[in-house]
């Protein structure tokens, strides 16, 4: 443009009424700076959009990650929020761009916002141990949101959201630092933006974006942690569910007790023992989360053996013992064919499969009987070695320990997987500790039961 001005027409024109042309020129010059400003604002957008695809792309990415490898029964609301602080934060390796650099997430307790500051550095996440406490009362800009009036004093969107630039109203960047809470500025240092999405019982404040916030800013955030939090009522309601399940199998294992002289507190003792060596074995959480459940169920086919075989005080004869040895094929017709309790039915039908044969109903050997069953068949043997029968007094675990290590004419090493009773042999003072601790005068059955439900299902790592 300034070339066209300067043309020899143009310049001729200027001798002419050079008034009218520095008028003309001055006008160009306007249009040229307007120009100008429209291409670098043009410029600054497309930059925007770039950087905004690219973290939703992320984010995307993120989200996919998480529900692909969802497991409500294990879900980790914790560090599942974890995940997610580390895909918003800037690390601080990173140029300033569309990244916080400080992230405050916080929960409600009481009047106060409790919780902890977060950045990130070399792709870790790095948590400020010293929890910060605010006052939802107090005259702070993170608490805004629980006023009437913060509306007025801050960009906002919806009752969940603040977005707050300090050259938005604040005279200097200084007189802004009044508005936060000096424990927070003590580890965030001099703010110069931030972005708060509160939602029932969380608030996440984000410190310091390299640019200036807005609405995208803050639909990010509210987006995460909406999924984060959708995730967390799944996992509720499927261990809710789960409870539920489980607790209706420990009823189930108790009514086939009824008849039989074991106790209660043996299928519970049962449950601990086939954790113990599940551990020891290092199998899988699921595994392990299951045995500890399953393992009681052994002998609930025991509920269609007349009760008059089951207590009998002598010696079987041939039918008794046949139709005894029938409570495994009993047990896996109440089971039937139900996924979620595949490993119930593996224990119930081969717990008394011994490796080197001879055991029933199918004789199976070896690796053709389910690891979970042979597992279970140890413990159920350990315990019903230490527990008094009507045809033997209870063994010390001492004598327990050797009847199953070396044998005593009846049980035999041979009947047990070697890396099964490799593992006993790890965890046999455990057991003598579960089968101390674990006594029908000990515990009260429904409250235990709940008890124990819930700690398995949390505990599960
Ligand atoms: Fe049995
Ligand atoms: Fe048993």
């Amino acid at each position: 443009m300034a070339g066209y001005l300067l043309s020899p027409a143009r310049v001729g024109a200027v001798d002419i009424m050079p008034g009218f042309a520095i008028v003309l020129f001055m006008e160009e010059q306007n249009r040229c700076d307007v120009i100008i400003e429209n291409i670098q604002s043009k410029e600054a957008a497309l930059n925007e959009l770039e950087h905004s695809y690219k973290n939703i792309t992320d984010i995307i990415n993120v989200t996919q990650r998480s529900i692909r490898g969802f497991d409500p029964i294990t879900f980790d609301y914790s560090a599942s929020n974890d995940n997610l602080l580390l895909n918003l934060l800037k690390d601080t390796n990173e140029p300033p761009g569309r990244k916080p650099e400080y992230i405050l997430l916080t929960h409600r307790e009481n009047q106060n916002l409790t919780g902890n500051i977060f950045y990130k550095k070399d792709g870790r996440l790095i948590r400020i141990p010293a929890k910060i406490q605010i006052d939802s009362n107090a005259d702070f800009a993170i608490t805004f949101s629980f006023k009437d009036d913060y509306k007025k004093r801050f960009s906002s969107i919806d009752n969940e959201i603040v977005i707050s630039n300090w050259d938005d109203g604040a005279d200097d960047i200084n007189g802004y630092q009044k508005l936060f809470d000096p424990k927070v500025r003590e580890h965030v240092g001099t703010i110069s933006n931030f972005v708060t999405y509160y939602s029932d019982d969380i608030a996440v404040i984000a410190f310091n974006y390299g640019k200036h916030v807005n609405e995208y800013d803050a639909q990010l955030i509210k987006g995460l942690v909406a999924h984060s939090n959708f995730l967390k009522t799944i996992s509720e309601q499927a261990k809710i569910t789960e409870n539920a399940f489980m607790y209706t199998i420990e009823a189930l294992s108790r009514a086939a007790e009824a008849n039989d002289e074991a106790t209660y507190s043996h299928t519970i003792r049962v449950n601990e023992y086939a954790r113990a060596i599940a551990v020891q074995l290092k199998m899988p959480a699921p595994f392990i989360n299951d045995i500890s459940n399953f393992a009681q169920m052994h002998d609930i086919g025991k509920i269609h053996v007349n009760r008059s075989i089951l207590r009998k005080p002598g010696r079987l004869t041939g039918d008794e013992v046949s139709e005894m040895q029938l409570h495994t094929i009993y047990g896996a017709k109440i089971i039937g064919n139900v996924k979620r309790l595949e490993m119930a039915e593996e224990i119930v039908i081969a717990h008394h499969d011994k490796f080197n044969g001879g055991g029933y109903p199918y004789n199976k050997k070896g690796g053709d009987i389910p690891l979970a069953a042979q597992i279970t068949a140890l413990a159920d043997v350990y315990d019903a070695l230490r527990s008094k029968r009507h045809y033997k007094p209870a063994f010390s675990h001492d004598k327990t320990y050797g009847i199953i290590t070396v044998g005593d004419g009846r049980t035999s090493p041979e009947d047990f997987a070697p890396v099964v009773l490799d593992a006993f042999k790890q965890v046999h003072k455990q057991c003598a500790d579960i089968h101390f601790e674990i006594q029908d005068d000990k515990i009260e059955h429904e409250d235990f039961t709940k008890e124990h439900c819930q700690e398995e299902l949390l505990c599960t790592p």
